[in-house]
């Protein structure tokens, strides 16, 4: 039995280093790398720093408008499924590399398995919903990570069978954390401590592509006065260049740095006094770590971190941002596990019996 796993951002390679050395054991695997993420610290980094096998094709498609993008992908990847002919296709997310991956295993009539199925934020202006509700809609096997997302799924009535996996995410973070607990040295090359520092991350399109709503951003976090570490996504680091955003820093408690490797990332969090993020995988990691969240987006699909109060939306809006900076301190029980941890076990049980 051969799958082939289609991937082409960053986490999405965070998501299969989890995964493929389990695929490994029980099928052969094809690994696809789109190119949708191609910087060293987005992408070769990861393979790296989490010995995830080479891939057997870089497509090299790199950035473009996003519909081009996706036919790009797609029309490559017709390609390596006739050459490759696997039994299923696996994608991940809802990233343009994951909708073109079905895309093009459903023209070749190759059976989909989707991870991280049916999470919505009922935000149509979102690329990333967009994805997530077309791929759904094409896949076969559907892995949830949560309850909510399996609902959502009804809901839609979505064909294809659905499963309650977990969040694999938790899977790459348990193991993610004891190696960086050991071998990272990122709180010593910043010179920073437990609890003194936020860590930011800012990359959604309605955030970066938005000239009005980076400044209220990055004006917060000058504003704030407090210590941040914003590891800035290459996206970011261009907007903030090109609307000259980026001299704030300057003298400033906001330190921009390039994009860090996983496990300094999750070292970082976990340490952290709060974390600001509009990244869908770092609420999730500032859940687990038991860090108060402030999430710079009005919506969210990890609804349970909203619902137990470790997660507050606050959009772009700077005296929202800055008020939970100083306020939000949330102590409440947490009544979701995401799994905890055990997604890739489900997963591969699940396709044993299956395929
Ligand atoms: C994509 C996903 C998003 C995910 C994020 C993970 C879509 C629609 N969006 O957003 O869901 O959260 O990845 O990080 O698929 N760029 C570089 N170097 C790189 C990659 C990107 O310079 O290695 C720059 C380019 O200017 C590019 C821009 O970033 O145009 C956006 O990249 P893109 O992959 O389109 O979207 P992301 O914002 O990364
Ligand atoms: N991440 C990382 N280095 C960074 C920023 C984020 O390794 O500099 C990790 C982060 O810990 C999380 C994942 O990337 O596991 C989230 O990816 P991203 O925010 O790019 O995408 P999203 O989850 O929003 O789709």
């Amino acid at each position: 039995m051969k799958i082939l796993s289609v991937v082409g951002a960053r986490p999405q390679f965070i998501k299969l280093a989890v995964l493929s050395h389990e695929i490994r054991k029980h099928f052969d695997e094809v690994i696809v790398h789109t190119g949708q993420h191609y910087d060293y610290e987005m992408s070769r980094i990861f393979f790296k720093n989490l010995d995830i096998p080479e891939p057997d094709y870089n497509m090299g498609v790199g950035s473009m408008e996003r519909s081009l993008q996706i036919k790009t992908m797609t029309d490559s990847l017709d390609r390596i499924f006739i050459r490759e002919k696997p039994d299923l296709a696996v994608v991940f997310g809802d990233t343009n590399s994951t909708l073109a991956g079905a895309k093009a295993a459903l023209k070749s009539g190759i059976k989909i398995a989707h991870i991280e199925s049916g999470m919505r934020s009922f935000d149509n202006t979102m690329p990333e919903e967009i994805n997530r509700i077309e791929t759904d809609r094409i896949s076969d096997i559907l892995f949830c990570s949560t309850k909510t997302a399996v609902g959502n799924l009804k809901n839609e009535q979505i064909k294809g069978k659905i499963y309650l996996a977990g969040d694999i995410m938790i899977d790459a973070l348990k193991e993610g954390i004891k190696s960086g607990e050991k071998n990272s040295r990122i709180l010593k090359d910043l010179n920073i401590k437990k609890g003194i520092y936020m860590v930011a991350t800012v990359h959604r399109a309605g955030n970066s592509d938005d000239k009005k709503k980076l400044k209220n951003i990055i004006g917060a976090f000058v504003e704030s006065g407090e210590k941040i570490i914003f590891p800035v996504h290459p996206r970011t680091a261009k907007a903030m260049q090109s609307c000259g955003i980026g001299r704030k820093f300057e003298n400033t408690n906001v330190i921009a740095i390039r994009p860090l490797s996983y496990t300094d990332m999750l070292v970082l969090e976990k340490n952290a006094k709060k974390i600001l993020t509009d990244s869908g995988g770092v609420q999730k990691e500032a859940y687990f770590f038991k860090v108060p969240c402030i999430t710079l987006r009005d919506s969210t699909e990890w609804v349970e971190t909203v619902n137990d109060g470790w997660n507050m939306l606050v959009g772009a809006d700077k005296p929202k941002i800055l008020d939970a900076m100083k306020k939000f301190n949330p102590k409440g029980k947490q009544r979701e596990n995401y799994g905890g941890g055990s997604s890739v076990k489900n997963i591969i049980n699940i396709l044993k019996k299956i395929i």
